[in-house]
């Protein structure tokens, strides 16, 4: 295939933010009293807050009013921002920023595709928002992945056909989005977890745009 953009996932491919979701999701599951593994951690990576907190309530077997999710969801919240306002440039994961520069300066233009809403705040924090071409974060969409709204629209902004675009994923919905969108896309974590991808890397540590084979 000829890449002519790719497409990059926040939380956990971009900048290790996995762990802070994780407790701050233990967290509310200790106060609403059950516990909270990490196994059940991977059912929510890439998957909506709200999403995410009916998968959480769905394991503890508790029924809240959606006044109460809406709660719950904004505690979680308030936790994961007193996480990841401590967060700087050293949290990005290794070799990424690297990879990124090199498909710059060949001129491929990159961008984010997230679900989450706090993508602005964390790309201060680590210092990368000027080098994104695009950012489609969880607020200007409104079907969370595996739906491919989240990519469909990058790629629109950026004016390249999906059948060129790239996609960086490290969960399985997010793999699913970026086919549903018509894009090849990368598993970055466990070929065993990530199996759907058209390649898996352990992560971005040396990698070079000409080991993509596609
Ligand atoms: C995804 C994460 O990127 O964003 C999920 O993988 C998270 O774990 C989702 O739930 C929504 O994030 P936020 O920051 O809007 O709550
Ligand atoms: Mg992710």
């Amino acid at each position: 295939m000829i890449i002519k953009a790719c497409l990059f996932d926040l939380d956990g491919v971009v900048v290790d933010t996995a762990r802070f979701h994780y407790l701050a999701w233990k967290s509310l599951a200790d106060r609403l009293g059950f516990d909270f593994t990490d196994k059940d951690n991977e059912r929510l990576k890439g998957v909506s807050r709200m999403d995410s907190l009916n998968i959480l309530l769905s394991i503890g077997k508790i029924h809240l009013s959606e006044q109460d999710k809406t709660s719950c969801a904004e505690e979680k919240n308030q936790l994961y921002l007193q996480y990841i306002q401590q967060m700087t440039n050293k949290d990005i994961l290794p070799g990424v920023m690297e990879f990124i520069l090199e498909l710059k300066n060949t001129g491929i233009p990159v961008g984010i595709g997230s679900a989450s809403k706090n993508t602005p705040t964390i790309l201060e924090r680590i210092g990368m928002t000027s080098l994104f071409d695009v950012v489609v974060d969880g607020s200007m969409i409104t079907h969370a992945k595996p739906h491919p709204e989240v990519f469909s629209l990058g790629a629109e902004i950026l004016h390249v056909n999906p059948e060129n675009c790239v996609v960086f994923e490290d969960a399985i919905a997010g793999v699913q989005a970026a086919h549903n969108a018509g894009m090849k896309c990368i598993g970055v974590g466990s070929p065993a977890t990530l199996r759907e991808a058209d390649m898996v890397i352990p992560g971005f540590q040396d990698l070079k745009l000409k080991d993509i084979v596609l």
